[in-house]
């Protein structure tokens, strides 16, 4: 299939521009076990939305995005009701799910969905990682993209040297904001600058790269690409000998931007780094929801957002509370706490920096801190379930408690009980159980 890259700017009008939210699949990793078990990632609630409800809304926000695409390998009705909620919410964005037939990398389905993202013939495009929580200043992003007459611009944050060999990291010249070097998750230290998983490409740049990158692929197929971080140790690409060029995209598609393409684009191309000093973190484990959560209802507060519940003695903002909940008006919440529909929180109960999902229940005076409820969920009363703290701008959701490493937010899976006055610390609990005694640090299987 030949490639049609259309020209920069269309003759008389402004540039116009499109989006793509990455949304993977059903990920074999563990990391979001167990809530991921009952719901996709990318449509668990926080804040009282569905994480990619908050990338998809950053979108909307720039006037020339007419059209979003989600692209991921979950099957088609996963998100047909998202997309029908923000079609109707939305009416002047065109929203589809673009279906890779397996995992591609980030980006082989790009690639493989070109026609599409080129069609109407836009100058650029935004690529957003569905996982990640943050202000997304897309806006900022595409000032810099047109002052600097640039061809890729990617969004950065710095974070402290010990976790910055976990992301994408970029060495830049913090006069020109060029990028200089580019390392998918270096061995050694080169720069606590990383990667956010936000960025914006020229479509006459984009795709001419990928297609070298698979041209690479083919003349040299041992350097293999794996579709994702989360599927190290169960993917097994094939290949085929007799790829052509213009056809071997189709069969030898596994291309990731981190590992593929973005160290090329800081040799030969005009890349360029936004920096944010602004909140971002990843969403990998469950628990990092929690901290996730918090960041997005802070940034609701400071946004005076109509949709979070009006302080008060017993409300401390922000607190995000579904309307068909029924909160005890005894009952203290937050700060950062999110109540899901139709939950039901009993006389005297304390929760704080939490998650209650819906139809979850937590009965009178018992106390539930940094911590996710699951759905249907019950906490009997007295009970107390409860995390440990960790700093909201951490990178990390785990813990030593007695010289093992735990995890810091206590998640409760769907349909679990805790019975009267006991308590859950620190612990993750798979769906369906019962927690009739004290239990710390423990995974219950
Ligand atoms: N459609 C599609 N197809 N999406 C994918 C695929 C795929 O084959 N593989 C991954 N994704 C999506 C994931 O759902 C996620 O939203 C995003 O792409 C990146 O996921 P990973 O491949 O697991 O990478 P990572 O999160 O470990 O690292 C990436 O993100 C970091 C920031 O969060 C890299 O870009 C790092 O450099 C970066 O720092």
């Amino acid at each position: 299939m030949s490639l049609q890259v259309p020209h920069r700017t269309k003759a008389g009008g402004s540039p116009s521009t499109k989006a793509v939210i990455l949304v993977g699949g059903p990920s074999r990793g563990t990391r979001f076990r167990p809530l991921s078990l009952d719901v996709p990632k990318p449509l668990f609630e926080v804040a009282g939305h569905p994480i990619i409800w908050h990338c998809f809304r950053a979108v909307t926000k720039v006037p020339s995005i007419k059209e979003v695409f989600l692209v991921g390998y979950y099957d088609e009705s996963i998100f047909q009701p998202f997309i029908k909620e923000m079609a109707s919410a939305y009416p002047h964005i065109q929203v589809r799910y673009l279906r890779e037939y397996q995992a591609l990398g980030t980006a082989g389905g790009l690639y493989h969905f070109r026609d599409a993202i080129l069609k109407g013939r836009p100058d650029r495009f935004f690529v957003l990682n569905a996982d990640v929580c943050c202000s997304f200043p897309l806006g900022e992003m595409l000032r810099l993209f047109e002052e600097k007459n640039a061809e890729a611009v990617i969004l950065g944050t710095r974070v402290g040297n010990d976790a910055a060999s976990n992301f994408g990291c970029i060495v830049s010249d913090a006069h020109s904001k060029r990028v200089l070097h580019y390392v998918e998750k270096p061995e050694s230290h080169i720069s606590n600058l990383i990667n956010c998983g936000v960025y914006l490409f020229s479509t006459e740049c984009i795709f001419p790269s990928i297609k070298s990158a698979i041209k690479r692929r083919t003349d040299r197929p041992r350097l293999v690409s794996y579709p994702s971080s989360e599927a190290l140790d169960s993917y097994y690409p094939t290949f085929s000998a007799d790829d052509d060029d213009d056809d071997s995209g189709e069969k030898n598609e596994v291309i990731r931007l981190e590992q593929d393409i973005l160290s090329d684009l800081a040799d030969s191309r005009q890349f360029f780094v936004l920096e944010t000093k602004d909140f971002w973190r990843q969403i990998k484990t469950a628990g990092s929801a929690v901290p996730a959560n918090a960041l997005y209802l802070i940034s609701a507060m400071q946004n005076q957002s109509e949709e979070l519940a009006k302080p008060s003695a017993n409300i401390l903002q922000p607190v995000f509370i579904h309307p068909s909940a029924q909160v005890d008006p005894t009952a203290k919440l937050g700060p950062n706490v999110s109540i899901g529909p139709r939950a039901i929180i009993g006389a005297g109960v304390r929760v704080k920096e939490s998650i209650v999902l819906e139809d979850a229940e937590i009965r009178h005076d018992a106390c539930v801190l940094y911590s996710i409820i699951g759905w249907s969920s019950k906490v009997g009363a007295w009970a107390r379930v409860e995390g440990t703290p960790t700093p909201v701008r951490e990178h990390s959701t785990s813990v030593v408690k007695n010289g093992v490493k735990v995890q810091s937010i206590t998640i409760l899976g769907k349909e679990c009980a805790v019975a009267d006055e006991v308590r859950v610390q620190n612990c993750v609990c798979l769906p369906f159980k019962e927690l009739k005694r004290d239990v710390a640090n423990e995974i219950i299987m």
